[in-house]
């Protein structure tokens, strides 16, 4: 069962495990995914809030694992909406595990995130970097981390947490996580100009969604109670992803630059070296090669 299965990174994990023959459904209320991601896919809609639903599907529907995905994912709208995002966020999480464990089910994997580092201390992030999250999107996704160490202490449920780095692929919306290429291409393909914001030289780890994908998959039968950075393991500056971008596409123009936005972190890059130790996987899409595939 992948909940947020109609969501960006749900629809393209969903082609993949129904190609290798998995039998899926999904838990979803559509709140900013789109049926038509999920065609002829079992979808249970509605909402992680409402623990008799979240029950009465993993009871009927009794997955031996679950893809936790559903979340409200928008660093911004934390700020703007701090109680919405942790209710969701965490209650809704809760929800999920109490009826995970009472289901008897194997195994939750968590699509946890980078914005529970908050300001790095040193480069490259490693799991062992304190959790200093400067948002309250970063602390409820590093909090639903800690229930689920408290799961699998109290109840046995076992887990795998993946810290997703900058995921970008076909299918994104430009709002959101980590949304910047989306955006850029957006801007392009409307005739506009991209923006950034700062002088570009800030760094982040951008990995395609076929490798975020490839990593959920192994972590089905690896990585059991491991939390886990999931990117490319390579800084890129954001005037770098412009200037790919500007390739790939023939776009003939610059970009406008506007102050930096407060709480911007400068630089940001993960160290990858757990997660092929532990799901034996590595990332395989270079950047070039990932933002053809957005554009094809
Ligand atoms: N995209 C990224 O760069 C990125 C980076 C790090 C972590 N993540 C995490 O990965 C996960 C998926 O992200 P995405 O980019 O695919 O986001 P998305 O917004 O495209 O997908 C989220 C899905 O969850 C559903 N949903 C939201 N609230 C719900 C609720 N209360 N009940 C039921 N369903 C609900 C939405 O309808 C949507 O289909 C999220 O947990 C996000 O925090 C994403």
């Amino acid at each position: 069962m992948v909940t947020g299965g109609a969501g960006f990174i749900g629809s393209n994990l969903i082609r993949s495990l129904l190609k290798s023959g998995f039998k899926v459904s999904v838990l979803d209320n559509l709140s900013t995914g789109k049926i038509e991601n999920i065609a002829g896919v079992k979808l249970y809609e509605g909402d992680l809030l409402d623990r008799d639903f979240v029950c009465q599907c993993v009871f009927r529907e009794s997955p031996e694992v679950v893809i936790h995905l559903a979340a409200q994912a928008s660093v911004p709208q934390s700020l703007v909406d701090p109680s919405a995002d942790a209710c969701i966020n965490i209650t809704g999480s809760v929800n999920l595990f109490e009826a995970s464990r009472l289901g008897g089910l194997r195994k939750v994997v968590y699509a946890s995130t980078a914005a529970i580092y908050g300001s790095p201390r040193y480069l490259p992030l490693d799991e062992q970097h304190p959790a200093q999250p400067l948002s309250g999107y970063g602390l409820s996704k590093y909090t639903v981390e800690r229930y689920l160490q408290l799961y699998q202490y109290l109840y046995g449920l076992d887990y795998t947490v993946l810290r997703l780095a900058n995921v970008y692929g076909a299918g994104q919306s430009s709002s959101g996580e980590g949304g910047v290429v989306a955006v850029f291409l957006d801007r392009i393909m409307s005739g506009g100009q991209p923006l950034i914001h700062g002088d570009g030289r800030q760094t982040r780890d951008f990995i395609h969604v076929s490798d975020i994908v490839a990593a959920i998959s192994c972590a089905l039968e690896r990585g059991s109670g491991a939390v886990l950075n999931i990117g490319a393991g390579l800084p890129v500056s954001i005037n770098q992803l412009f200037r790919i971008i500007k390739k790939e596409t023939g776009y003939a123009g610059n970009p406008a630059f506007a102050p930096p936005r407060p709480g911007d972190i400068k630089e940001s890059w993960y160290n990858i070296n757990r997660a092929a130790v532990e799901l034996k996987w590595s990332p395989t899409v270079r950047l070039e090669q990932g933002i053809r595939l957005c554009l094809y």
